[in-house]
């Protein structure tokens, strides 16, 4: 991939462009060499586990800190620079709205700072508010919303400024159902209107839903860019069920069900692999039951990012 990045200069389409990009605090290499190119109007997706690097990243792209090496650009300008600040709109890790102001304030605060007019801000504003459906709240100081309410809300002071590229750092990451419902949906419509988004995550199944390009980084390095199809695919037979049987039945039987790629022993436990956990489920209940051997304990497990990234890079470790 680096050679890619290597042999011809940046394009001209590209609205993200990364090389070589490193960062490093003490000993710890956050970001450990990552070079990327994200085209205009790409819904593009930076996937990894906790300490992975990504808020890292986020932070360099959107001027909060300065890298220690190679370059980072957006639509064009430096990152850090005032024209990229104003190219952008960012959901960091952390909300940032006012508490003791009102949503509607925020936004109007927000809107002005980025030198919106007066009468585009109002309308804005009223346009985002009504879809994140915070509108009935507007007039509510923020410190009376609910942690989803906040999100939607930042979301909302992100947009007010109509940005080109859109930065969000797990915007999604410990909100009730129907804020993240609310929060993708918005995303996706986003990019169909031809928007630049750049979403961290850890939550597989979310970069699958929305991203159409996904980099997984690990330790402060890309391991991977794929599609989300091929994520999916890697993953698809790493469900599992995990049970536990008050009997005995032979590890062979238990491979033999139909749906059971594969089986591990883990105690008392025994953990079945599948890409079908809910027809497994079936299948395990009536063959124990036709064997007369109860069932202590049963649960489905979804794929770890862990096991996707050892699918996905053939076992490698970095
Ligand atoms: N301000 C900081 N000072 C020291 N270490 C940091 C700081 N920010 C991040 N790190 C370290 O850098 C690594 C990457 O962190 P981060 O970018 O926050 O990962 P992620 O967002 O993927 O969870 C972690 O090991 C983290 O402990
Ligand atoms: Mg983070």
């Amino acid at each position: 991939m680096k050679q890619d990045i290597a042999h011809n200069n940046y394009q001209a389409d590209a609205a993200i462009e990364v090389k070589d990009l490193a960062k490093h605090y003490g000993d710890v290499r956050a970001i450990d060499g990552i070079s990327f190119e994200i085209d205009k109007g790409e819904f593009f997706g930076f996937l990894g586990p906790n300490g992975a690097g990504k808020t890292t990243t986020v932070r360099v792209l959107t001027g909060i800190i300065g890298p220690d090496g190679g370059s980072a650009r957006v639509m064009g300008h430096e990152a850090g620079s005032l024209e990229a600040k104003q190219v952008m709109g960012v959901v960091p890790e952390m909300a940032n709205a006012y508490l003791d102001l009102t949503a509607w304030e925020n936004l109007m605060l927000m809107g002005e700072l980025y030198g919106v007019s007066s009468g585009e801000r109002q309308e804005r504003a009223s346009g985002l508010l009504r879809q994140l459906e915070l509108f009935p709240r507007k007039d509510g100081l923020v410190r009376t919303y609910s942690k989803g309410m906040k999100q939607r809300l930042i979301l909302c002071m992100a947009l007010i400024s109509d940005p080109r590229v859109l930065f969000l750092d797990e915007p999604t990451s410990g909100l009730d159902v129907q804020s993240t419902r609310l929060i993708r949906r918005m995303l996706q419509e986003l990019n169909r209107n031809g928007k630049t988004i750049f979403l961290t995550t850890h939550d597989m199944d979310e970069a699958n839903d929305l991203c159409q390009r996904v980099a997984i980084i690990r330790k402060g390095k890309v391991v991977a860019i794929d599609s989300p199809e091929k994520i999916r695919l890697a993953t698809s037979n790493l469900h599992s069920v995990l049970v536990c049987l008050d009997g005995c039945i032979p590890d062979e039987e238990l491979e033999r069900l139909p749906g059971v790629n594969g089986l591990k022993n883990h105690g008392d436990k025994y953990q079945l692999y599948t890409d079908d956990p809910g027809n497994l489920v079936v299948n395990l209940v009536n063959h124990c039951s036709g064997r007369n051997v109860q069932i202590i304990s049963l649960s489905t497990l979804a794929p770890s990012l862990e096991d996707a990234f050892l699918a996905l890079t053939g076992g490698e470790s970095q």
